[in-house]
This record gives C-alpha cells, structure tokens and sequence, in this order.
C-alpha cells in the first residue's frame, strides 16, 4: 500500500521555548480518512501547520507522496489543500475569482468546468457572484473549502472544519467529505466532535500534550477500550448482593432495582447466558434488561482523565 504522508521523529519547540511536538510517527495511506482528535492545545494544529509548511519543524522528517516538505517544497505543497482552523475570508473579491486566483497560485492552468462542480459541490454557486464579506460564516467556511480543494490536490487537512457550524452544515461537510473519499482523496482532519470523528474517519489518532498516544482503527479502538454494560431492571427491589453475585463487576443501583455489570467489549469469554442463568436461580426476577457498548466519546474523556491522574501522581 502507498503511503501518502509519512512523518518520522517530528518534534517541534516554538521559540517560546514550548515544546508543542514530542517524537510524532505516523504513516497515512491513500484514500484513508484520518481523524487527529485531542483537547485544546494538544498539538493537532502545529501538526498540519508543519506538514503545510506554515509551520518549520525543529527535528524530524515529513514526506507528502514521497516528496519532503523542505527539500521539495513546492513539489509538497502542491499536493495539499488546507482549510485552516482560523477564517480569514474578508474580502471584496467575489467567490468565483477568490477560487479561481487560488487554483492559479498553485501555477495550475485554468479550468472553469472544474471550478464549476467545486462550487456546485459545496452548494455556493448560486452564490458565485457574491463578494465574500456579504457571505455567511457557515458560506466563508464553504468557499475556504473551495479554495482548499481548486488545485486538485491529494490530500486535504480539515483544521476542525466544523467548529460553529450548524447542523445541517456538519452534515453536508460530512458528505462533502465522503464524496471526496471516493474520488480518492485523503482527508485529515481534527475535531473535537467525536461524533464526527465515529461518523467519518477509517482510523483515528489521539493527540495528548504534544504526543500521539494512539492510532487506531476506528473499530478497533473501540473494540479494545470500549467497555459493554448489561442492565437488568429488577421486578422487585433487592437489598443486597447474594454473595454468588459477589462480583468486582457486578453492582447494585443505589435504589435497588437495577443489577449492572461492566465488562470488556473485547472478552469473548465473559458468559452472559451463564450470569443470567445464575441470577434466575438465585430466584431474582428482572423484567427488562438493556445492553450498552460505551462510545467513542467514553472512551476519549477515559484516556484524557488518565492524563490527569499520572500529573497528579
Ligand atoms: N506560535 C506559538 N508560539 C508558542 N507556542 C505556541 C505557538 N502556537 C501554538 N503554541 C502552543 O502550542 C500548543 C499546541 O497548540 P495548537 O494550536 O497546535 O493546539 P490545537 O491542538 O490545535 O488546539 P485547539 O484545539 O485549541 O485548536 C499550545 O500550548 C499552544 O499554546
Ligand atoms: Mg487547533
């Protein structure tokens, strides 16, 4: 499989002194849908910013389609589109030139056809002879895509592209970025919508103080962190667990009605039918019961939380 970006032993220390970037390794293959999540000030824009070249590393090794970002630049950049976290879209210029001047900086040959389904794509050509300043900010979003994606480029870096839109915004970025997934574009991009991130992405890479602390498989995290919940509402209440349930994972709602139990999404040898069987025996009557495998989102506040316990120890 080719690799479309490949980052080895990247680190970055702003001059301040700060050092944003720790050792990052990470390989990007093409076509992947790739969502970098992390809490505020964990690195995601540094990261892109760098691999854009806005930003200069201060170690490590950067290659778009085998092309390094410093020592063939232009032949990089050229493969890139980015929509950056911060709009900077006030302009009296129109929304047909602003996207058709971009593709032209990238020294591309004009094509109007071409700029024609971008902005029918994003639902702005109605809209293409209006000046950017008089657009809505969910519209300027819309033409910062635009511009992004007019010189057809391989791989495109979404700095949380819906942060302050609504939802009917986050739902046609979220088809926009299936369609472009099946013209075989890489997209990236950081959220701190987990939904978004459940909703869109192959594979998934949490970003901690500077660190990426995993890559995985969308599935495969959470099948590896994810934890199930088994409920039984009880008929009658119990007051307290026989001592055969006497299980770390098993507990007692404070009101007494409701048995759950906690167990690994992975384990396949945690035996529900056998636990059920005991309960009845034990003449426990329950009159529903409900499964629940912990979400993305669980699990993200899970890892973010253990951050927080190994500063304080
Ligand atoms: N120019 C700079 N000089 C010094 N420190 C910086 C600079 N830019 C960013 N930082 C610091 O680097 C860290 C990472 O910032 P970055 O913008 O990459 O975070 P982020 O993950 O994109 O956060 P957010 O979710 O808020 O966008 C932060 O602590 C930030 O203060
Ligand atoms: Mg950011």
């Amino acid at each position: 499989m080719t690799n479309i970006l490949s980052i080895s032993h990247l680190n970055k220390t702003y001059q301040s002194g700060f050092q944003a970037l720790k050792d990052i390794n990470l390989e990007i293959s093409k076509g992947e849908i790739f969502a970098l999540l992390g809490q505020n000030g964990a690195g995601k824009t540094t990261l892109i910013s760098i691999i854009c070249g806005i930003v200069s590393p201060s170690s490590g090794r950067i290659l778009v389609d085998g092309k390094d970002i410093i020592g063939d630049y232009r032949e990089a950049r050229e493969l890139i589109g980015l929509v950056p976290q911060e709009l900077a879209t006030d302009s009296f210029e129109t929304v047909w030139n602003t996207v058709t001047f971009s593709r032209g900086l990238y020294g591309k040959a004009p094509n109007p056809a071409f700029i024609e389904k971008i902005l029918k794509d994003l639902s702005l050509w109605d809209k293409r002879y209006n000046k950017i300043m008089t657009l809505s900010g969910g519209m300027k979003r819309r033409v910062m895509i635009a511009k992004a994606l007019s010189h057809e480029p391989s791989i495109l870096f979404l700095d949380e592209p819906t942060a302050g839109v609504d939802v009917s915004l986050r739902k046609d970025m979220w088809n926009l970025v299936k369609i472009l997934k099946d013209n075989g574009t890489t997209v990236i991009l950081t959220t701190h919508y987990i939904e978004e991130a459940e909703e869109m992405a192959d594979r998934i890479g949490i970003i901690r103080s500077g660190e990426l602390i995993m890559v995985d498989n969308k599935l495969a995290l959470m099948n590896k962190l994810g934890k199930k919940e088994l409920t039984l509402q009880l008929q009658s209440p119990l007051q307290s667990l026989p001592k055969e349930l006497d299980l770390p994972s098993l507990s007692l709602s404070e009101d007494k009605y409701e048995l759950t139990y906690r167990f690994d999404a992975k384990d396949e040898d945690i035996n529900i039918a056998q636990l059920l069987q005991k309960i009845t025996s034990l003449g426990i009557i329950f009159k529903d019961l409900h499964t629940k495998q912990s979400s993305l989102e669980e699990i993200f506040v899970n890892l973010v939380n253990s951050e927080e316990d190994t500063n304080e120890a």
